[in-house]
């Protein structure tokens, strides 16, 4: 993939889902929900460049040839707190991908992202890492998270969010124009409080209903 790519993840039914997710009257439940679902259409479009070969296998008729994903490992890396329900989703459909975390938080003067908690799986050098979070907005959070999970030698990376601002993914790829990012929609910009507009509003409140 080349450099400072952005794949707009266009299907109808993720369009659709985000749609419902930005009314400001869709209630806690009803956004989970969407968010686990929008996660795995997003997971499985985030996974389409993984490689097949033929394996032998023995169908109730007869012996055949069929594709099955390459030895493969695979991490979903989550950014605390929103990450979680984008990995909730994607670990739906790839139930056998191990998970790591990065804790970090806003803060609140600065928007400048802080580290507080740091786990991968141990392997991380054999996998390929998918780090999520909902939202790209400064791009201080994702370039932190990514620059330490690139401290821990992925095989590959890739960065998946629902929602990002232009000035987001222009911070982002100035940092790391190796790392693609996938994202449902590219908003119209950030607000002072380094909120994207028209956006969802925070996000971790409507997962947990914190707000
Ligand atoms: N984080 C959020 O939850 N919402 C935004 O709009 C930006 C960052």
């Amino acid at each position: 993939m080349s450099e400072s790519t952005v794949v707009h993840l266009d299907h109808p039914l993720i369009q659709h889902k985000l749609t419902i997710m930005r009314q400001k009257d869709t209630p806690t439940a009803h956004f989970r929900r969407l968010l686990r679902e929008i996660s795995m259409l997003m997971g499985y479009e985030v996974t389409r460049d993984l490689p097949l070969s033929q394996v032998e296998i023995e169908t109730p008729m007869e012996k055949t040839l069929s594709p099955r994903i390459e030895g493969r490992k695979l991490a979903v890396v989550s950014i605390l707190r929103a990450g979680d329900g984008i990995a909730q989703g994607i670990l739906e459909i790839l139930p056998s991908a191990r998970m790591g975390h990065v804790g970090l938080y806003r803060d609140p003067k600065t928007l400048i992202a802080v580290e507080y908690y740091f786990k991968m799986p141990a392997d991380i050098p054999e996998r390929d890492v998918i780090v999520v979070d909902p939202m790209l907005a400064t791009g201080h959070s994702a370039v932190a998270a990514i620059e330490r999970v690139k401290s821990t030698n992925p095989k590959s990376l890739k960065f998946l969010c629902l929602l990002a601002a232009p000035e987001g993914i222009k911070h982002f790829h100035e940092i790391h124009p190796d790392v693609p990012i996938y994202v449902a929609a590219i908003d119209r910009q950030l607000n002072e409080k380094g909120y994207i507009l028209p956006g969802l509003g925070d996000v971790g409140d409507r997962i947990f209903g914190t707000q």
